[in-house]
């Protein structure tokens, strides 16, 4: 009876590891956030959409002002469309490399009180929780501006087909890490505390 449970287990165990091509690598909270750097160099390989849901979800679990969620995403994986994306945008050439990107869009008018800064606000908790979801994954992102340069905005709506109304706050690149790539940096510093009182 136990080598039957033991078959089983194991049988489940190889049937998770062959999920081809999935990160399915997890770290704690913690050695994501300290392990996170912007990752620039990328082997060239897809990124799955089972690795871009779960990515998604992380950005939509993010808080918002008074929970009024302004973002919406658009996800690329097309070459074609990262190599155009990347042809307007001075400093995301690494798109050429990536495997997808996502934009994180915001609205004004969906956003608490419609005040552009919540909009803002709450569409950068959600960039940065797509940054550690991304780490976590064992994948490489990094966060190329898009607002607030009025030339790049109109660069990824022209591109993106994306409405006047919304603002297309960046364009993540994600990919796979190159090997000997980017190493998290080190920016505690003791004296930007201010215990108690300022
Ligand atoms: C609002 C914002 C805009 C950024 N724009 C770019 C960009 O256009 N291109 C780029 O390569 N990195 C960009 N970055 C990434 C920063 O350069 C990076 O986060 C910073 O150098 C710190 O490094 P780290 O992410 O590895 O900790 C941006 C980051 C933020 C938060």
């Amino acid at each position: 009876m136990k080598n039957i449970w033991v078959s089983v287990l194991m049988c489940l165990f190889m049937a998770g590891s062959a999920y081809a091509g999935e990160a399915t690598k997890m770290k704690d909270t913690f050695s994501v956030i300290h392990s996170r750097k912007s990752v620039r160099t990328f082997t060239g390989a897809e990124v799955t959409r089972g690795n871009l849901e779960q990515i998604l979800k992380a950005g939509m679990a993010a808080p918002t002002a008074v929970n009024m969620q302004p973002w919406s995403f658009v996800v690329i994986t097309d070459r074609k469309i990262l190599n155009d994306l990347a042809a307007g945008l001075p400093y995301a050439k690494m798109l050429t490399k990536a495997g997808a990107a996502i934009i994180v869009c915001t609205e004004t008018d969906k956003a608490y009180e419609k005040v552009k800064e919540f909009a803002i606000i709450d569409a950068s908790l959600a960039g940065e929780n797509i940054l550690l979801a991304i780490e976590a994954l064992g994948l490489g992102g990094v966060w190329t501006a898009a607002y607030p340069y009025e030339d790049r905005m109109k660069h990824v709506r022209t591109t993106l087909g994306i409405p006047r109304e919304v603002i297309p706050l960046n364009v993540i690149a994600i990919g796979v890490p190159a090997a000997g790539g980017e190493k998290p940096k080190d920016k505690f510093k003791k004296d930007k505390i201010h215990w108690e009182k300022w």
